[in-house]
Formats: C-alpha cells, structure tokens, sequence
C-alpha cells in the first residue's frame, strides 16, 4: 500500500477537518501547509507537529515531495491556484466547494488537469454521510417509485462578524452568496438525487447581513424525470442554526434527512414497512455531527486514495462539481432577470465570479 502525501494550500478554516481527516488515514500523511499569512500557516505546522510551513505554493512544492495539493483557499480563486499547480507541477488535485465560481473557469481546471493526466476532485463530503447513502441506495434500486419531490433546506445563522472576519466573504468576486456558499452541497445532494435539471426559477434577497450577496433564496427546479425540487436557503436564521436537510418524497416513500448537516435520519417511510423496521433504520442512520461540517471529509479523502491508487472513477470529479455550479449559476441568473432559465445554458447576467 502506498503512502500518500498531502499538502493544503491555505490554511482558514476548512483545514482543520483536512488536517483531521488525512491524520486518520492509514496510508496517508500531511507533508506540508503553505498560506499567504504565514502565521497561519505556522499556527497549523506547531498544532500539527513535524511538517514544513511556507507563504507561497511555489515554495512548498519546490521544496516538498507531494502526491496531492488540497486547494483551500477563497472561492473564487480556486481555479487560479488549481491550473497554475497543475501547469507547473503535475499533482493530483483536492479542490474545495464549490470548485470554481464562473462556468468557464471550472472548463478550464477540467481541461488543464486532463491534460497534464491528473487526477481533480471536488470536495461533497455531505455525499459520504450515512443517511445520505442510503438515501442515494433507495434511489438507485427504484424503491421510491415514481419520484415527486425533493426539498432542501438550509437554515444557517451567519451574522455580520462572519462576513467581515474575510474580505472575501460575501462578495460576487471571490465567495458568492448563500446559494454558493452554504447550499452548494444541498444543491448537489437535489441532483444526485433526482438527476439532470431542466429548467429553474429562483429569487434571492440580502435581509441581514450588508453584503453584496444574497443572504437568503428560494428556487423551484424541474427535474428531467418529471420531479421537482425546492430550494430554501438562508444565512438569516437568528439566533443560531437551525437545520441543513433534504427530504425526498416518491409515489412509495419518504425521507426526510435533517440535522445541521444533512447527518441525521429523521424520516424513513415506505409502503409494507412496519413502523419497527423504520425506527431501527432512523436509530442506525442516526448520526449527529459535531458541527455543520458534518463528518465526510475523512470518507472523501479516502476514496479520493482509493481512485487514484485503483485507478477508479471519482464519484465527484470535475464534470460532477461543474453541474451543481451550472445550476447555482442559473439560479442567479433567474434571479437577475425574473425568468425561468432552461439548462444548458450560458451566464450572461449571473454576477458569480464577477467583479
Ligand atoms: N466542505 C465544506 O463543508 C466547507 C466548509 C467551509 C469552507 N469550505 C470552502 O473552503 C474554502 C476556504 O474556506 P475557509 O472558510 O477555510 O476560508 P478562510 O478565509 O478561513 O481560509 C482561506 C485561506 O486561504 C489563504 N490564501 C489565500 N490565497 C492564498 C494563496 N495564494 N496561497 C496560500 N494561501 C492562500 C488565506 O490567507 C486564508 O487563510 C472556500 O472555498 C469554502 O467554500 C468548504
């Protein structure tokens, strides 16, 4: 078994649970972090121990032998730092959510790593939490039947402090806004789920944060197998959290998947199943996580090993990441111009990514 060596470049917020994760994988270690704040960069080195710290990524892979670069950095700038790595130094790439924040941009990280025969994965932890796969088993095997909808909620308190601890934060440029940031899992786990989009209306509006962003958005989208999902996602939920959810309802069931993070089994109903069977379904899927996380990085870190030493298809690789952002990008453009906006289709008034 080989042993694989990580490297983070940035070292905000995200890398604890990278740091966490690669630290409880057997065939994996962390070599090196970098940041352009250098005291955060050593801040991470001295909590973790024996690894190098540098300010730039050019220094670190220069100096460190590295399998796998975990881009964590803002948003809108992941596409820079992935094709400029991948150019220059041919590693596999760990990108974070959302994966780029312009359609063309997420094009040319696809390209770029195809090109230079590396290996890219969008971090979709919430993919790997219990209750979300066996959601996604019922699905496959056709349990539901007909499917009719899927919801998502995202009730997530962010006040003011959120926003101005980062100048990214909050900006069209470099974060985007609630359906970007913070519903871009749930707005994956909708597609896994119920597959292609075909068309989506939304509405967005900024209540309590003085961001240029949205704080708060409700889309309604029509799904190729007839379905519809619903979209309700707010960083205005005062005074803390309340929940991340998803429920999935068909002509033979429902679930009902709550939790901060999409990580507890609430619901679980078919026709002939008894109320035991499901009790003991919610009890098994029953996990709570310690924050809204949730627990999946360690899962995703694994299976990306797992593609590249088995030479398997990552269950989210490029292609997989860009879908979720065509669609957040047609919510924002449905937004701007008051229309429904019919996938595929090309941003001309979305502002994600723009300055
Ligand atoms: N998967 C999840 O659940 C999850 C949760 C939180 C954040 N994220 C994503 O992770 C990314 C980072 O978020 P965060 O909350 O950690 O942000 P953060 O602002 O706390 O950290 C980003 C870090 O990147 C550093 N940086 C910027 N440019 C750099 C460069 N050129 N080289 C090295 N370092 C550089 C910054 O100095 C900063 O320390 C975002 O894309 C966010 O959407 C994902």
């Amino acid at each position: 078994m080989n042993n694989y060596k990580f490297a983070l470049v940035g070292c905000g917020r995200i890398s604890g649970k990278h740091i966490d994760a690669i630290n409880e994988i057997e065939n994996a270690s962390l070599a090196a972090v970098c940041d352009i704040d250098i005291s955060k960069a050593k801040l991470v080195a001295d909590k973790t121990g024996n690894i190098n710290y540098y300010r730039t990524y050019d220094e670190m892979l220069q100096n460190e032998d590295i399998d796998i670069v975990n881009i964590l950095t803002p948003s809108g700038m992941h596409a820079e730092h992935t094709i400029d790595i991948v150019k220059k130094y041919k590693k596999h790439i760990v990108v974070e959510k959302p994966m780029a924040l312009k359609l063309e941009d997420a094009d040319e990280m696809i390209k770029v790593c195809d090109a230079n025969s590396v290996r890219l994965f969008v971090v979709k932890q919430n993919r790997y939490n219990l209750p979300v796969q066996k959601l996604r088993e019922a699905v496959e095997s056709g349990s539901f039947g007909k499917l009719v909808m899927g919801s998502v909620r995202v009730r997530w308190c962010r006040p003011q402090e959120y926003y101005d601890r980062d100048h990214w934060r909050g900006t069209w440029e470099l974060d985007g806004g609630v359906i970007t940031n913070q519903a871009s899992h749930h707005i994956d786990l909708l597609e896994w789920m119920l597959g292609e989009p075909v068309s989506v209306m939304a509405k967005t509006n900024t209540y309590l944060a003085d961001i240029e962003v949205d704080d708060t958005a409700a889309a309604i989208i029509s799904f190729e197998n007839g379905s519809m999902g619903i979209v309700e996602a707010t960083t205005a939920t005062r005074p803390k959290d309340l929940e991340g959810s998803l429920s999935i309802l068909g002509e033979n069931g429902s679930v009902v998947i709550g939790g901060f993070a999409v990580n507890k089994m609430e619901t679980w109903n078919f026709k002939g199943l008894s109320e035991t069977e499901s009790n003991s379904i919610i009890e098994k899927y029953g996990e709570m996580p310690p924050n809204v996380y949730g627990f999946g990085h360690q899962r995703y870190l694994e299976h990306v090993i797992d593609c590249i030493e088995n030479n398997k298809q990552a269950l989210v690789d490029g292609f997989e990441g860009r879908k979720s952002l065509e669609l957040i990008n047609a919510m924002y453009e449905s937004a701007e111009t008051g229309k429904e906006v019919f996938l595929r289709f090309h941003p001309h008034k979305s502002k994600l990514g723009k300055r």
